[in-house]
């Protein structure tokens, strides 16, 4: 089998997966997402981050395939998080003498998860480990994406393996590096990948980027996705805009309809937001698209505008987890709009305002609550002029 190889001495041995629904169980996959793993092969080995536990027969025949019977000496793990340590009780039984290295926070959750590690090296901040002409050196990255969080840089390569830093949905369709593959194809799922995984700790991945910013370095291997080799300044640039959260000119609008009425809401406030000059513009049917697409719209957008009918008293259930989301990761830089539909007494909009009123919500117009139908030319104009008003907030 034909190698990947980063450089002469360092390999690609990660796998697709295609066959997870849901990332995390809760979000969609429908192009898949990789496990990447690295291998160094020097004086000594070191296999960097391994894969999800399901994958672990191809994982090793890769890995195999490459050591041909030499032994891993090391196995660095930069994350716990299970889609890439849940194979490492298989890696220690298939090397024995193969020591775990990790960070002081590495090991507690990770024996928590498969139990004693025996023999394990912990490193510290800025601490190096030669494996002959390669030395890795480690560095913190707390909370990207867990508090144990760091990245390995590869001195003499300038490598550096990033875990779930600079990640992406989508499996590795035959390219593996940036130069590979059609960029805007991966824009969208990588964004994804941040706005539900990375967007809540923002602001300590911006603080990461800066860390690396001191480093020489010539590639970012991240544990999904892409490796980035001849697109660095645009992989930066995207991850700092998203970091930053410097909003687009554009409006998501998304509401949650039982009989259809608040949808024909939606596309009257999306008439008055066009109108007003927004070219970007997303409609979502709560009950059809999964959370993780429209946060990640919510993610790139400066304008949002949420409606959701009643339903006994409160909310379109569907539309909870959205709300909830949107105050758990507290996306900034975002103007926002409520309608909704009533049939007795309303619940709907009253349960949104409960919402923005929590997260701070920034509310640029007034609400508009129709009872029944979108009919009466007055619940028109207001439902029109509402996504006008939102429109204008965001040009402006
Ligand atoms: Fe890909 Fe946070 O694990």
């Amino acid at each position: 089998m034909q190698q990947i190889q980063l450089t002469e001495n360092i390999f690609y041995v990660g796998v697709n997966d295609r066959r997870t629904d849901l990332f995390e169980n809760h979000m969609e996959l429908p192009n898949g997402v990789s496990y990447n793993s690295y291998l160094i092969v020097d004086e000594k080995v070191a296999l960097i981050d391994p894969v999800e536990a399901g994958f672990i027969e191809e994982y090793l025949f890769k890995v195999k395939s490459v050591l041909q019977g030499r032994q891993v000496d090391y196995l660095i793990i930069n994350h716990d998080e299970p889609d890439h340590s849940s194979s490492i009780a298989a890696v220690m039984r298939e090397w024995p003498e193969v020591q775990v290295v990790g960070n002081a926070k590495t090991f507690p959750p990770l024996e928590a998860f498969y139990g004693p590690i025996e023999n394990k090296k912990v490193v510290a901040e800025g601490e190096t480990l030669s494996l002959g002409s390669h030395t890795l050196q480690f560095f913190m990255v707390p909370m990207v994406h867990w508090p144990e969080s760091m990245v390995s840089y590869e001195q003499s390569s300038g490598i550096v393996f990033s875990n779930d830093a600079f990640g992406g949905f989508g499996a590795l369709n035959g390219g593996i590096f940036d130069d590979q593959v059609n960029l805007a194809f991966y824009e969208d799922d990588m964004r994804r990948y941040y706005a539900n995984i990375v967007g809540k700790v923002a602001m300590q991945a911006l603080k990461a980027i800066e860390k690396l910013g001191g480093l020489d370095i010539k590639m970012i291997a991240p544990s999904h996705g892409l490796v980035w080799r001849s697109n660095l300044a645009w992989v930066l640039g995207k991850y700092t805009q998203w970091s930053k959260q410097e909003s687009e000119e554009g409006v998501v609008i998304v509401y949650g309809s039982m009989h259809g009425n608040t949808g024909v809401m939606a596309d009257i406030v999306a008439r008055g937001a066009a109108e007003a000059g927004i070219k970007e513009l997303k409609v979502y049917d709560i009950a059809k698209t999964e959370v993780s697409f429209i946060m990640s719209d919510i993610w790139k957008y400066k304008g949002v505008i949420i409606g959701a009918c009643a339903h006994y008293g409160g909310m379109f259930p569907n539309m909870t987890l959205l709300t909830h989301e949107i105050n758990e990761f507290k996306p900034k830089d975002k103007v926002y709009g409520l309608f909704g539909g009533m049939s007795w007494s309303g619940g709907g909009v009253k349960t949104l305002a409960k919402y923005a009123e929590e997260g701070k919500w920034n509310l640029v117009a007034d609400s508009v609550e129709v009872k029944g139908a979108p009919i009466r030319e007055e619940d028109r104009d207001k439902l029109y002029n509402l996504g006008k008003t939102v429109a204008e907030a965001v040009k402006g």
